[in-house]
């Protein structure tokens, strides 16, 4: 049976280019693209840190995703299994497989509570449907966010709806579940964002929106400003979760690494921009801020739509792409811990969803409490740096400032300093001249340098 099983497991593959194109893509545009890097511009200034973001992107983000894919299309398996491999065939310290293994840690933890967000933009789209923003101020529509909040069941409804749907797709595997479900919903996703820029378009303040993501004022950049676009690089290229290396690991061998890996960074940048295209319109034209933090699109944007012709269907196609954004990035936060689950000759690939999907579930229970029956519990206020950070505020530090900083960190210094050049040499298809050793400059020097120092900086 044993014998018959591991026969069962022959490791599937993308079933194209483009399948992998789309998968990596999939996972990299997500909550990152739509609602984040909107409210950090705004938060920033604008053009001038966009400007900064857009250069770690080429100088970070694109290096290090490269070294990721590499490192899963040679290793062939999860991320611990994959950097096992690597650092056999290089002969080195086997203490080095730890960094698969804080990758898949960093993406089980982050799941658990990126569902708990991607539940909160399901609540949203029910709330557009049904007309909730139409006509309705400020204040009613912080009590929809506020009452969202406060109620640990609805919460946790979501949450395991949210679940379910990923655990369903992951379930069925790379080639029936997570492409042919991610050949619909990325395609879906352009179609939304394309509309809802469009429509911003019409409005009398594209051209407000558009200087304002695009003619930077430098005079508006701090350092702050400058660390928070160095780290959502790492965060909006899903890098430092072993993401892109379980993902790597499905590569056709005839593919370009470096060409994908630009491509789907390039992808990214644009959906980010597009979405900033579409929101930031709409904020001016309704005279509201685009510096209103993490509630501009679940607070602000909903203003907009409740004042705006067309807003009940703009409303809801808009957190409908943000469901599907969501999702397609966490069936990518499962895939780490499941592939390794099924490595085990015992368990199959439903078996290991299963499990995994449900340790997701349960932890993601610490963060729908954080923000009610839990809000008070914050177990390291006794550091001042930690004053009043609940649960859920802690997993997020933890990962984004720690785990995700380090093992990006660490993969440039694996793949730059460590791993036989051979390999590198192999798989990206360079040659041996002035290509290659760009690739290994920026990876030995300029990334983690930046990544220094916005580890540091964070810790301090
Ligand atoms: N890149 C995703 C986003 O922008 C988030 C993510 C991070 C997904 C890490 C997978 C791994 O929302
Ligand atoms: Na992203």
């Amino acid at each position: 049976a044993s014998a018959a099983s591991e026969s069962a497991k022959s490791h599937p593959m993308w079933s194209s280019r483009m399948a992998f194109i789309l998968a990596a893509s999939g996972s990299a545009v997500g909550l990152g693209n739509i609602w984040k890097f909107p409210y950090i511009t705004g938060e920033n200034g604008g053009a001038a840190f966009v400007l900064v973001y857009l250069l770690c992107i080429a100088i970070v983000g694109i290096p290090i995703m490269i070294a990721e894919v590499m490192i899963g299309r040679r290793g062939g398996g999860s991320p611990l299994q994959s950097m096992r491999k690597l650092v056999a065939d290089s002969g080195l310290s086997s203490r080095w497989k730890w960094l698969g293994g804080m990758g898949m840690l960093a993406s089980f933890l982050i799941l658990s509570f990126y569902s708990v967000i991607g539940g909160w933009a399901m609540t949203y789209v029910g709330n557009s449907v049904s007309g909730n923003f139409v006509g309705a101020t400020t204040e009613q529509i912080g009590a929809i966010f506020g009452n969202l909040l406060g109620n640990p069941g609805e919460l946790l409804l979501w949450h395991t709806l949210f679940m379910s749907l990923v655990i369903l797709i992951v379930a069925r595997g790379i080639r029936s579940g997570m492409e042919k479900a991610i050949n619909i919903l990325m395609p879906l996703l352009f179609v939304l964002l394309l509309v809802m820029v469009g429509y911003a378009m019409n409005t009398d303040h594209f051209a407000a929106g558009f200087s304002f993501l695009f003619s930077p004022d430098f005079s508006k950049l701090t350092t702050e400003g400058v660390l928070t676009a160095l780290g959502h690089a790492f965060f909006t290229l899903s890098l430092g979760m072993g993401v892109m290396m379980a993902y790597g690991s499905y590569l056709p061998k005839q593919v370009s690494i470096v060409k994908t890996a630009v491509t789907v960074s390039v992808l990214d940048t644009v959906v980010a921009l597009l979405a900033g295209l579409a929101i930031f319109p709409l904020v001016f034209a309704n005279g509201l801020e685009p510096g209103a933090g993490p509630g501009l699109i679940f607070q602000t944007l909903p203003l907009a739509f409740s004042q705006m012709p067309g807003g009940v269907l703009f409303g809801t196609l808009f957190f409908v792409l943000l469901v599907v954004a969501a999702v397609t990035s966490a069936i990518s936060l499962l895939e780490p811990v499941v592939e390794w689950l099924e490595e085990k000759p015992a368990i199959s690939r439903f078996g290991a969803t299963l499990i995994a999907g449900l340790s997701v579930w349960l932890l993601g229970i610490v963060t729908v409490l954080s923000f009610n029956v839990w809000a008070d519990v914050t177990p390291l206020a006794m550091f001042e740096r930690f004053e009043g950070k609940t649960l859920f505020d802690l997993l997020d530090f933890v990962t984004a400032n720690l785990m995700m900083p380090l093992s990006g960190l660490l993969v440039a210094v694996f793949v730059g300093w460590f791993m036989s050049k051979q390999i590198t040499e192999g798989e990206l298809k360079l040659g041996n001249g002035l290509a290659l050793n760009v690739f290994m400059f920026v990876l030995r020097y300029l990334t983690p340098a930046a990544v220094l120092v916005v580890f540091v900086y964070n810790l301090l």
